[in-house]
């Protein structure tokens, strides 16, 4: 059975992009060997209010278990439980490059236009491969913009391997079918993320079904009147998409139905299904939000599995590096 581990950070409002690309396919596949982990140790690379930190913390978590995931099936934790994690990652920094950390996209584009950014930013895939590498996961489900880290990830592995003997296990990203890239719905060639300031681009899991309606309605589209995935039409493609993932229906099949029919009653439908689809993630995510201390619970027994199987990697680490090992 393949292991698997992804992890998800706690800063901004979660989206639709992060849901269809990511924690669907978490939640409908999980299975004992699963890991997933809130990674709040990767959202203080960029200033976070301590307050606000804590509580989108248990908030992710609450929308996690809303989602699905089942604490008595796979392993739901909080990266900053398991020590291990910055144990590995300080390791792994002195087995990579300032040339490949410089080369990460999502490195470029966070750190572009501002005069100072933390070490943590730069560094920050490192630790994301030590999220990966303490399980040694066959597999990281995500979205299209994770891929890149995944690959540095294998890379670092690799080599790890080649100049300390076989430790670990090389990961590699699986995508969506559909839903691996979902675009703002108002910047049409821009990734849908918690990052972009585009308040009627995405859609929010915690808004109401009328604001996620008026967002779908107000997508930017294009002069034409053809329902039909091509790039140059990246608004029309990009609901297509969409309401591929949120239904399981393929884009053929979408276009088909569409044969004839304008973008306004193509988006009232996109809209439904998008509603349809969050419907119950919503309605358990309000019931979860009253019960804090259930969540937390979650968390510690989720802690607890997570440590078993990052300390056995660890240790394995330090024998292998020359480090002494522990009384
Ligand atoms: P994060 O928190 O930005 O996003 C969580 C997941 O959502 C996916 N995603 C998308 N998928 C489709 N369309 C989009 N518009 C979209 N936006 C986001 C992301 O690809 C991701 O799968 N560095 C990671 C967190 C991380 C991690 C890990 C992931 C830390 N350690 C170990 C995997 C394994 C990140 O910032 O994800």
């Amino acid at each position: 059975m393949a292991r698997v581990l992804s992890g998800i950070q706690p800063s901004g409002d979660l989206h639709l992009g992060n849901y269809v690309g990511a924690i669907s396919r978490w939640a409908r596949e999980q299975q004992p060997e699963h890991f997933f982990c809130i990674v709040n140790l990767h959202a203080i690379t960029v200033p976070q209010d301590p307050a606000g930190l804590r509580e989108r913390t248990v908030d992710l978590a609450c929308w996690l278990l809303a989602a699905g995931l089942d604490p008595d099936v796979c392993t739901l934790f909080v990266q900053s439980h398991v020590a291990e994690h910055a144990e590995l990652s300080w390791v792994l920094e002195c087995t990579a490059t300032m040339g490949e950390l410089g080369r990460m996209v999502q490195f470029k584009e966070k750190s572009a236009g501002k005069e100072s950014v933390s070490v943590g930013l730069f560094t920050y895939p490192v630790l994301q491969a030590a999220d990966i590498l303490l399980y040694q996961a066959d597999e990281v489900p995500v979205g299209a913009d994770q891929r890149q880290h995944v690959e540095l990830t294998r890379d670092l592995a690799q080599r790890f391997n080649t100049r300390f003997g076989d430790t670990f296990t090389l990961p590699r990203a699986t995508l969506p079918e559909a839903g691996a890239r979902v675009m703002d719905l108002q910047l049409v060639d821009k990734r849908m993320a918690k990052s972009v300031e585009s308040p009627q681009g995405k859609i929010l899991l915690g808004e109401s079904e009328d604001e996620t309606r008026r967002k779908v309605m107000r997508a930017v589209t294009d002069s034409g009147a053809e329902v039909r995935a091509a790039a140059d039409k990246p608004g029309v493609s990009n609901l297509l998409d969409l309401m591929a993932a949120v239904t399981g229906t393929d884009i053929a099949a979408l276009e088909a139905h569409f044969d004839g029919k304008g973008y306004g009653d193509f988006k009232r439908e996109v809209a439904e299904a998008v509603n349809a689809y969050l419907r119950p993630v919503r309605s358990r995510y309000a019931e979860l939000r009253t019960d804090p201390a259930m969540v937390e619970e979650s968390l510690r027994k989720g802690a607890g599995k997570a440590r078993a199987v990052a300390a056995e990697t660890m240790e394995a680490v330090r024998d292998r590096v020359g480090l002494l090992p522990r009384a």
